[in-house]
């Protein structure tokens, strides 16, 4: 039915049509790169634009489309895209920070939202899951991806997919959008952590590792893919047609569409690789069907098909996919499908969702330390807070929000006080500014997300926190980053928390009186000092709409934290990169400290600070050993591994029991282990739960030196337990 529809559409359609359908100018109000679409309503009904993003709202969207549908020649609808990558209106932790729940059900649900949400406001098609796998926290769009591991990263990948388009990828209620899987590939890998640059790496480890996620998303269903910046295979991702259509759509079977990234397909010749028109062509050919932003298919497809450069039927390819997707969302049917007022008006930012995240919000935070038990606070202490985050609304959502209305959530400071409760005796000064460059400090807040410039000096500043530190019981240090330090564009080199922020730090420190460092951060960071010298961290990330009530809840301990980490947080930035499924070198370092001729630092540890897996809790947890059914398996067999958790503290809380195995005999070196299994429990004080996880041949594959997809028998390492650092180890067979 759909293709009959398509092939008699397209029959129609002229050749300028077709390429229109390929066009995604820029946006409408919300910036999202550099660059500006002017005469758009006069483009759209010469029938010259596919799709547009970014827009936010029903009646806009509704206007906009009525041109398309009532005014151009082919009445065809439009795709409304947007980047709700953590929400809508309602907003989650950032993608770091939801990882961290390693709770699928609850990323499913927070997409969910987000899809309904969005789509009750006219978007019907949204540019997430971002799935890079990243190593290297310099990067600054950590934050938008699920860190380090593929096998954790694909499970991601696919709930969320499923939250967008729904379980079955009917797209049949008008609450399921489009996901958009992104940035293929390697964009995570750029050399030196800084964004868009140069990725190279083997294809061994782009298959094992970075496109893991990628082809999990793709069997999930995940509509349209788009490409990354970066090269890959010295290739820019936008016209490698080994990465778009051999891999992707030959080896995967991808059947959705692709789409350029912001100017991508502009960016071709910045790489080197020829003019515009050659960058449309090899675009093209390369198996790109969107163009987002420059154009180039609009300004030179035509011309490069009249002169024989494009086949004709490369354009049908891209322009069917296209309108394939805008039939499965029901668009031929309805084009107005997604723009109901009255939906936008009780179904963004309800009571329900708002309560939904701030539940996820508290379940993300990774309490890093807790010495002598600092943390829950009691309600009734007289607490200082201090900081130059701890009194700003706009800076709880995170980098890429963009639906977000930025006034709405509540500061730390009044979450704090709405948790405390009646009469909570909570101090305040801001202590010290974000930066002290007040130039990096416009930069850093940019986009709405202010926090104003306080022109007393450092020791004023300072001498107004001490004063009121004296007279608390306790401090609560809100520092780190603003919401503008990671994201799109904010590599650094420095991972640490900002040098005036820490001077006020060690000072708070050495009055002796407990201190929580509450710390905002999006990426991991480098925190040996604080490690050291601060009694309590708890890493809150950039919370969400309801942020500030989820710290409250679990810094007041109505809330036990259980959020693991998902990405290393090395000890110096001179380790990096460093993730915990490294492969073992032939000369491993010793544990006794430097040796000569091993691979290791004079200056510094391998470790890193805090690894993969790792997060506190207000209760404790012990591992029996691990209890294997057999030690041999066969290729179509399974082993069960079992361990019983216990809850050895004094009140109830979540663990996260992680699988780890190892190949101890394969015909290449294999990571020292690889997540291949978790499950987060609930246990209240005192109690025990056994876990059991089937291993089976599918856990044990990899891709070998001549990228086949097989396991090899022999000896594995099974391990398991509450940190990638902390497990317990069983060893078995495979025939
Ligand atoms: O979706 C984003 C992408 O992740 C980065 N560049 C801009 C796109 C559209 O806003």
């Amino acid at each position: 039915e759909m293709d009959n529809f398509i092939d008699n559409l397209m029959g129609k359609m002229t050749l300028e049509e077709k390429i229109g359908q390929l066009n995604l100018p820029s946006e409408g109000d919300i910036i999202t790169g550099l660059g500006s679409n002017s005469n758009i309503a006069e483009k759209i009904r010469k029938g010259q634009v596919g799709g547009m993003f970014n827009i936010k709202g029903a009646d806009k969207i509704r206007e906009i489309q009525k041109i398309a549908v009532e005014e151009s020649r082919m009445k065809i609808p439009m795709l409304f895209g947007m980047d709700v990558i953590h929400g809508y209106e309602t907003v989650f932790p950032i993608p770091l920070g939801l990882a961290c729940t390693w709770d699928m059900d609850a990323i499913e649900q927070s997409a969910r939202i987000g899809a309904n949400e969005a789509s009750a406001n006219g978007i019907n098609w949204t540019f997430s899951p971002m799935v890079d796998i990243a190593r290297d926290p310099r990067w600054g769009r950590v934050s938008e991806g699920s860190g380090e591991d593929p096998f954790l990263g694909g499970a991601i990948a696919k709930a969320m997919v499923r939250g967008y388009q729904g379980k079955d990828n009917s797209f049949s209620e008008n609450s399921n959008i489009l996901a958009c899987v992104k940035h293929f590939a390697l964009y995570g890998a750029g050399e030196a952590g800084r964004d868009y640059n140069t990725a190279d790496m083997s294809h061994i480890r782009m298959y094992n590792d970075y496109f893991y996620p990628f082809k999990a998303a793709v069997e999930q269903g995940v509509g349209s893919v788009m490409a990354s910046f970066n090269v890959v295979d010295m290739v820019p991702a936008h016209a490698n047609k080994w990465l778009l259509t051999d891999v992707l759509r030959n080896q995967w079977n991808f059947t959705g569409f692709t789409v350029a990234d912001y100017n991508g397909v502009g960016e071709i010749p910045s790489h080197g690789l020829g003019d515009m028109k050659n960058a449309s062509k090899l675009a093209l050919d390369a198996g790109l069907d969107m163009d987002m932003v420059s154009e180039g298919y609009l300004n030179n497809l035509s011309a490069l098909v009249k002169e024989g450069k494009v086949d004709l039927e490369q354009v049908d390819k891209a322009c069917r996919r296209i309108l394939e997707a805008k039939y499965k969302l029901g668009l031929f049917k309805d084009p107005y499908k997604f723009c109901d007022s009255k939906r936008a008006k009780k179904d963004i930012y309800t009571k329900e969702n708002r309560a939904i995240a701030r539940k996820t919000a508290s379940e993300s935070f990774v309490l890093l330390k807790n010495e002598g038990n600092v943390l829950p606070l009691d309600k009734s202490k007289t607490i200082a807070v201090i900081g130059p985050l701890a009194n700003t609304a706009s800076n709880m959502v995170g980098t890429w929000s963009v639906a977000a209305k930025l006034d709405k959530p509540l500061t730390l400071l009044e979450g704090l006080k709405e948790v405390a409760g009646k009469k909570p005796n909570i101090l305040y000064a801001v202590g010290s500014n974000l930066l002290s460059d007040p130039k990096m400090q416009q930069a850093a807040t940019m986009f709405g997300r202010d926090i104003p410039r306080d022109n007393r000096t450092e020791e004023e500043l300072t001498a107004e926190a001490l004063a009121i530190a004296a007279k608390s019981d306790v401090i609560i240090a809100a520092m780190g980053e603003a919401s503008e330090m990671s994201g799109e564009s904010s590599s650094r080199t420095d991972i640490g928390i900002p040098a005036v922020q820490k001077r006020l730090l060690e000072k708070l420190v050495a009055t002796g009186k407990p201190v929580v460092l509450v710390l905002f951060a999006g990426r991991p960071m480098t925190l040996v000092w604080e490690q050291e010298n601060v009694p309590a961290i708890l890493n809150v990330w950039f919370g969400g709409s309801e942020a500030a009530q989820a710290i409250g809840d679990v810094v007041f301990g109505d809330v036990n934290p259980s959020g693991k980490l998902v990405s290393t947080f090395p000890r110096s930035v001179a380790q990096i990169p460093l993730y915990y499924n490294h492969l073992m070198t032939g000369r491993p370092a010793s544990d006794k400290g430097f040796e000569k001729f091993r691979s290791n630092y004079m200056d510094e540890k391998n470790a890193p600070l805090y690894p993969f897996g790792y997060g506190l809790s207000y209760t404790t947890f012990e591992y029996t050993d691990i209890t294997l059914n057999s030690t041999d398996m066969t290729a179509n067999g399974s082993i069960q591994a079992s361990v019983t958790v216990t809850n050895t503290g004094n009140r109830a809380g979540k663990e996260t029991v992680q699988l780890y195995i190892r190949d101890m005999e394969a015909s290449i070196s294999r990571p020292v282990k690889e997540l291949k299994g978790f499950e987060k429990v609930s246990l209240k004080a005192g109690e025990s739960k056994t876990i059991t996880f089937t291993i089976t041949e599918d856990l044990l594959k990899f891709y070998n030196s001549e990228l086949h997809y097989a396991s090899e028998p022999g000896a594995f390492r099974v391990m398991i337990g509450g940190s990638s650092d902390a497990v317990k180890t069983a060893s078995f067979n495979l025939k």
